[in-house]
């Protein structure tokens, strides 16, 4: 018989590769259960390509062939385990992010939340500490500080370890003071921290009014009742169920008329929670809670 090459080389070829995508996501879907098994850590609620593309950068970084070979080290080398739940979640944040968000803080939410006796406030995924410090230079500044405590919440415990700390993991930069000029600032930012051996530590006397605890916002319930909730540039990673699973745990700890701050890049567009929650200044990304109603 003769066989017309021509016509089934292509065939073949986009079978082959239909058939290593079908295993790179069986692949993915093994490791995603194995960091769950092992570490508790669900991954499924995560964007999947964000996802397959930190975990593709794993495999480059642990010099291995394939996903598979990444399981063996996950399940026995707890050097790795930190490893890669440390690399799954991106820990990067700076002080006074986003100021815009800040100044709106300053200008049109903290002069409502000063009616409050105490006020309870939660910055989930707070990474290496510098949102929760700059809202702590914020509170001082007008003078909100006493009687408020931050809580400060984050999935991967070596991140909490260093926010408990007050040190900066970088110098203090001009970029930095910059931002905090933008966010309204009236002071100088290097006046709330101390220089010692090259490192910048936070007051302590500001360090004190913030609790750093271990939180998972996809598995964990309402952390506390606030009257303003910070959560940025950690729903960007979650697939739009999971965050509108999240927007629904932030609406269900908030108290009547509280406030939710979320990143320059998300959005609470096609949330079943929006409706709930009034626009207070969108290119800050605030907004505020009308009922008392749970989802
Ligand atoms: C890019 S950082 C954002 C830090 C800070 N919010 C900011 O905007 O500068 C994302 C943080 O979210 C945390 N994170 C990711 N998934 C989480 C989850 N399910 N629960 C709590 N924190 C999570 C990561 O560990 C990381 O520290």
């Amino acid at each position: 018989m003769v066989i017309n090459l021509a016509k089934e080389v292509p065939i073949l070829h986009e079978q082959n590769i239909t058939e290593t995508l079908r295993t790179e996501n069986l692949e993915i879907d093994l490791f995603i259960t194995a960091i769950k098994g092992k570490l508790g850590y669900d991954l499924s609620g995560y964007a999947r390509a964000s996802i397959k593309r930190r975990i593709a950068q794993l495999v480059i970084d642990e010099n291995v062939t394939c996903i598979a070979e990444l399981i063996p080290k996950l399940l026995y080398s707890r050097q790795c385990q930190t490893n890669f739940v440390n690399r799954l979640t991106v820990n990067v944040s700076e002080l006074f992010r986003h100021p815009i968000s800040f100044l709106s803080l300053r200008e049109s939410v903290l002069p409502y939340l000063a009616s409050f006796p105490r006020r309870d406030i939660w910055i989930a995924g707070c990474a290496t500490g510098e949102e929760a410090y700059s809202m702590a230079i914020l509170l001082e500044e007008v003078g909100l500080l006493n009687n408020t405590q931050i809580h400060a919440t984050d999935i991967n415990t070596d991140v909490l370890k260093q926010a408990k700390t007050g040190i900066l993991t970088k110098k203090l930069t001009r970029e930095d003071a910059t931002r905090y000029q933008a966010s309204g600032g009236t002071s100088s930012l290097s006046n709330y921290f101390s220089t010692a051996y090259n490192k910048y530590k936070l007051s302590q006397h500001l360090l004190d009014h913030i609790s750093f605890s271990h939180h998972n916002i996809l598995q964990d319930k309402v952390f506390c009742s606030a009257q303003l909730i910070m959560c940025r540039n950690v729903m960007i990673y979650f697939d739009l169920n999971t965050q509108n699973s999240a927007l629904a745990l932030f609406n269900n700890s908030l108290v009547q008329n509280g406030y939710l701050v979320i990143g320059e890049k998300e959005s609470l567009i096609n949330s079943p929670i929006s409706n709930l929650l009034k626009t207070i200044d969108e290119a800050a990304k605030i907004y505020q809670r009308k009922s008392s109603e749970n989802v």
